[in-house]
């Protein structure tokens, strides 16, 4: 039985090692307005640290995942209340790309409807994404008179190749699900209807592995990608002594006995047998 923990504009629901954040304003179509930012990065906060909560998932109620920054009230609303403004901003930032694109367990964005604008923050920082081949997609900023800020520009740098970027920066041109997996912007996009089965079933599979380990390849990937080669190789040397020492099911010394020892099983096809003693 899933259990659900409601803040005043998202909720969570936990069911089988599986935490649904669920943007929920239907009625605005999941705008984030400053309530939604602090509730995400409370509930973001919470869940870092629930033994129950394995994969994170995030999605929208009603038809849409996320609308962008809410108009009426993240910009008009504060655009008098620099205290607000500033509160509401830093926590836009936090819960959209510092927290979630490292994140210590795995993230899918599981897109069910429309995505714009300053969606693509968190879209991007997730590490997974799925979504309804009709799902639709835009960075509508040029249409109302500001350019993609608050970080998307410099994330989508890392997300789509160069002209398809500037394509849609410039024109706010709309596109569906299914373009946004031929631009590799998500994973794939499925029929609506078989969503929520294509997430669970990618969250299985991560379930599976060992959450230390899982933890330590995400952050070895995307803190590298800004490094230079140096760097790169000291920090990850660092990072797999750090994990040899730290991860509870010495997954490292298990996977070798097995394969070399045992012979029970071939790491290339497959995952250690993690229950074996
Ligand atoms: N900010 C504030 N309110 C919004 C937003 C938003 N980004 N998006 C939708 N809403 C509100 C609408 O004002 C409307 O409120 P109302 O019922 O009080 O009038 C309600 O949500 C429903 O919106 P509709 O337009 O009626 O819904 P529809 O399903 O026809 O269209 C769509 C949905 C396409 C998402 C449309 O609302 C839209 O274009 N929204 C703006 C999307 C956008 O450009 N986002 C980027 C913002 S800029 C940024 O993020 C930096």
């Amino acid at each position: 039985m899933a259990e659900v923990k409601d803040f005043k504009t998202v909720k969570v629901e936990k069911d089988q090692g599986i935490a649904w954040v669920i943007l929920n304003r239907p009625e605005k179509r999941n705008a984030m307005n400053p309530q939604l930012h602090y509730d995400m990065l409370e509930a973001l906060t919470e869940l870092e640290v629930d033994k129950d909560s394995k994969v994170v998932v995030i999605t929208g109620a009603g038809p849409s995942w996320c609308a962008g920054q809410d108009l009426r009230e993240y910009f008009r609303g504060t655009d008098t209340n620099p205290v607000e403004r500033r509160k509401a901003s830093w926590a836009s930032q936090e819960w959209r790309w510092r927290r979630l694109f490292t994140f210590p367990k795995p993230t899918i964005a599981m897109v069910n409807g429309f995505c714009f604008g300053g969606a693509f923050t968190p879209l991007i920082a997730c590490d997974f994404a799925i979504a309804a081949e009709d799902a639709i997609f835009g960075l509508s900023e040029i249409n109302w008179g500001i350019f993609p800020g608050g970080l998307v520009s410099r994330v989508l740098a890392d997300a789509m190749c160069y002209r398809d970027a500037m394509w849609y920066i410039m024109t706010g041109d709309p596109f569906d699900g299914k373009k946004a997996a031929e631009l590799k912007l998500i994973n794939y996009a499925v029929p609506k209807e078989q969503l929520r089965d294509e997430t669970v079933k990618l969250a299985k599979k991560l379930m599976e592995k060992n959450p230390q380990v899982l933890r330590a390849a995400k952050e070895v990937f995307k803190y590298c990608r800004n490094m230079d080669y140096n760097q790169a190789e000291e920090y990850m040397s660092a990072k797999g002594t750090a994990l040899r020492l730290t991860d509870p099911e010495k997954g490292r010394e298990t996977g070798m006995k097995q394969f070399l020892d045992e012979k029970t099983y071939r790491p290339g096809l497959g995952a250690y047998n993690r229950e074996a003693k």
